[in-house]
């Protein structure tokens, strides 16, 4: 943390929400904002209470906070439902024919599921999952491709209160092994497979290779999706479509402490294994319920369509609890955005009228990439919101959106926000501000950020430093599960008495933040986050490999690539062979995106002379630039010209 944080993107372009567009937005000016957001901070009890009474409490709350650094107990004795307040309270208002999905698979099979008939889905599969006999406290692992099953399971875990660990697809069997250990999950929910670019995407076998290291997982209930041939286990392994055909759809909601598990998600961080983020019940509904309602302005008659994976926090917080606990209709894809041609989305925008569109700077690159003939093939018109998250987007990317996606119409919105967080902490609101391309903007309610230097202090406007929290949030994760001295370590010692979110940033005379990206060993890979050291140990559990050192450097599409540096075993030698053995190793560590883009062999690693590998150098390398800064600590400067001879 002593490297200089400095900031070299100056972006003077603005962008004012059109007339339009404020007229009906739910907050339609600056000053309605600045009133809504001085009280959230200066009378967080009333604030945070009126949000929360929009919800249904089977219980109400005794005290909105208790707080006990870094420990928070929102909304404290209150009890209530997530599924009871994403589906049953809909249904009950009369809302049981609106649309809650749209779903396509991405062969083009098609699926439209009600409010009504997604509650008694999900009243289906929580008895499936009582009848299986998972109760309330267990954990339940899903690993699933992007079908209307994988909201059902979480919904049908958070209605009978077991607690959902969701595991990307697209991670590898060692890497579910790791998550259902550290979780103790008793019951896996998968499917046969998934569709991905054209090609089945097995994830039942993964599965199965999984579980012979996984001793706490009794039961494995899979979703028949592919056909494919699956091997079924007397005893453990059940279909769904066998075990819901006995089941009632009739399952009332558990009344929970607004302090109960709802879920873990494991993200990555600078050390050792990847950390298992939890989040509770009351505060992250109230969280992702008024962040899902003004960010993206939804009014009834929304067609809302965010493209994360539920396998990661924007497809928890975005797709099956924000919109959900505001009723909205929202569009569900499978697949890759790009099969069978460069326009599936553009051509699902347009069929399903979608009216706001959630997605990532890096697809938002790749579409750039792909030329702006995919779009304009397309009645984009219906649209009129867009949103992205995940990394910081170029400003070129950002006006590209808006310009082609947009149709220089739509407000776009750039919001920051993390897995632990678990809502949107940083944004414009698209009725309220004005936009600046590269800029997250302002601070959401209840939200106090600040940017600091290593000991705490505020640095000066336009300075860059670290963006800290001071004060705890009702979405906010409430320790690392099963670690709480590593929640307390890697969030609130870093700087004394403020959240540490990992970030440089600064923050502009207007006061919008402009974010740099990672300040710890974690790289942002097409929006997903490594660190830098499981990539790492990844390699170093190869036969061939003695050491390794992993960076990031930066990449048009990606955002960022991973490069490898590694140093070999006794008389092995480095080959084209070996960087594809390699490569696939990581594969199957983690998983494909964990991949390499370029392994480098070295003859060593360049160190410090107290031993600690520097990364500066090899970042420097990585990239191609010319190698500047101090050197006088390097041991054996002889390294690092060797390095950049290296191919
Ligand atoms: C980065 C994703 C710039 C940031 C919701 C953060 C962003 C990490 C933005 C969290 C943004 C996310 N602008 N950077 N709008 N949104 N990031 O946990 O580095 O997968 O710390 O959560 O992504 O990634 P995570």
């Amino acid at each position: 943390m002593s490297e200089r944080i400095e900031s070299v993107l100056h972006e003077e372009r603005r962008f004012s929400p059109p007339a339009s567009f404020r007229a009906s937005a739910r907050i339609g000016d600056a000053a309605t904002y600045q009133e809504l957001y001085r009280r959230s901070l200066e009378e967080p009890d009333a604030f945070w209470s009126e949000v929360a009474s929009e919800l249904h409490w089977f219980r109400r709350w005794d005290a909105v906070l208790e707080w006990e650094e870094p420990f928070a107990r929102w909304f404290a004795g209150g009890t209530t439902n997530l599924s009871y307040n994403a589906l049953d309270r809909h249904v009950e208002a009369g809302l049981g024919n609106k649309v809650a999905f749209f779903w396509e698979g991405e062969p083009g099979d098609r699926r439209v599921l009600t409010y009504a008939e997604m509650l008694r889905e999900v009243g289906t599969f929580a008895n499936v999952l009582k009848a299986r006999g998972v109760t309330k406290g267990d954990r339940v692992a899903i690993y699933l491709p992007m079908i209307p099953e994988a909201a059902i399971a979480m919904l049908a875990c958070a209605r009978i209160g077991a607690t959902h660990s969701v595991v990307f697809g697209g991670f590898s069997a060692q890497a579910l092994v790791d998550r259902i250990v550290d979780a103790d999950a008793k019951a896996v929910i998968t499917a046969d497979g998934g569709y991905r670019r054209g090609k089945v995407l097995p994830l039942k076998p993964a599965v199965d290779e999984a579980l012979q290291r996984c001793p706490s997982v009794e039961t494995v209930i899979t979703v028949r999706r592919t056909g494919s041939d699956v091997n079924m286990e007397p005893g453990r392994d059940h279909w769904w479509h066998d075990l819901a055909k006995h089941a009632s759809p009739d399952c009332p909601a558990e009344p929970l402490d607004a302090e109960h598990p709802l879920y873990i998600l494991y993200t990555s961080g600078s050390t050792g294994k990847p950390k298992g983020v939890l989040h509770t019940t009351g505060g992250y509904m109230v969280g992702t319920y008024l962040s899902t309602k003004h960010v993206f302005d939804l009014k009834p008659n929304d067609v809302f369509w965010c493209t994360a994976d539920v396998g990661w926090v924007t497809g928890h917080s975005y797709i099956v609890y924000g919109p959900m606990l505001n009723g909205a209709t929202q569009i569900m894809y499978e697949g890759a955005p790009t099969h069978p041609a460069p326009d599936r989305l553009w051509s699902m925008v347009d069929r399903y009228k979608a009216t706001v569109f959630y997605t990532a700077p890096t697809a938002i690159r790749a579409f750039m990439k792909l030329g702006d003939a995919h779009p304009s093939r397309h009645d984009l018109t219906s649209l009129r919101l867009l949103g992205t998250v995940g990394e910081p987007i170029n400003p070129e990317a950002w006006t590209w959106y808006r310009r082609v996606i947009g149709g220089d119409r739509c407000p776009v919105v750039d919001t920051w926000w993390q897995t632990e967080t678990g809502a949107i902490m940083l944004t414009t609101l698209p009725g309220a501000h004005d936009a600046k391309p590269g800029s997250a903007g302002l601070p959401f309610f209840g939200v106090e950020p600040a940017i600091v230097d290593v000991d705490g202090n505020d640095v000066a406007r336009d300075d860059g430093g670290y963006l800290v929290m001071k004060r705890p949030w009702p979405s906010m994760l409430r320790t690392v599960y099963g670690d709480d001295d590593r929640y307390r370590n890697q969030y609130w010692s870093e700087i004394p008495h403020v959240y540490f979110a990992g970030d440089g940033a600064r923050r502009d005379a207007d006061g919008y933040f402009w974010i740099m990206g990672r300040v710890d060993d974690v790289v942002n890979v097409s929006g997903h986050r490594l660190g830098t050291m499981e990539v790492e140990s990844a390699l170093v559990s190869h036969e061939a490999v003695a050491e390794a050192a992993v960076v990031g450097r930066p990449d048009e599409i990606k955002g960022q690539g991973i490069v490898a540096f590694v140093t070999l075993e006794g008389d092995r030698t480095g080959d084209d062979g070996l960087r594809s053995a390699l490569r696939d190793h990581v594969a199957k560590e983690i998983g494909s995106i964990a991949k390499p883009d370029v392994i480098h062999f070295a003859e060593a690693l360049p160190k410090t002379r107290s031993g600690k590998i520097m990364r500066r150098l090899l970042r420097s390398v990585a990239s191609g630039e010319e190698l500047s800064g101090d050197v006088s600590t390097l041991e054996d400067r002889s390294v690092v010209e060797k390095l950049t001879g290296a191919g």
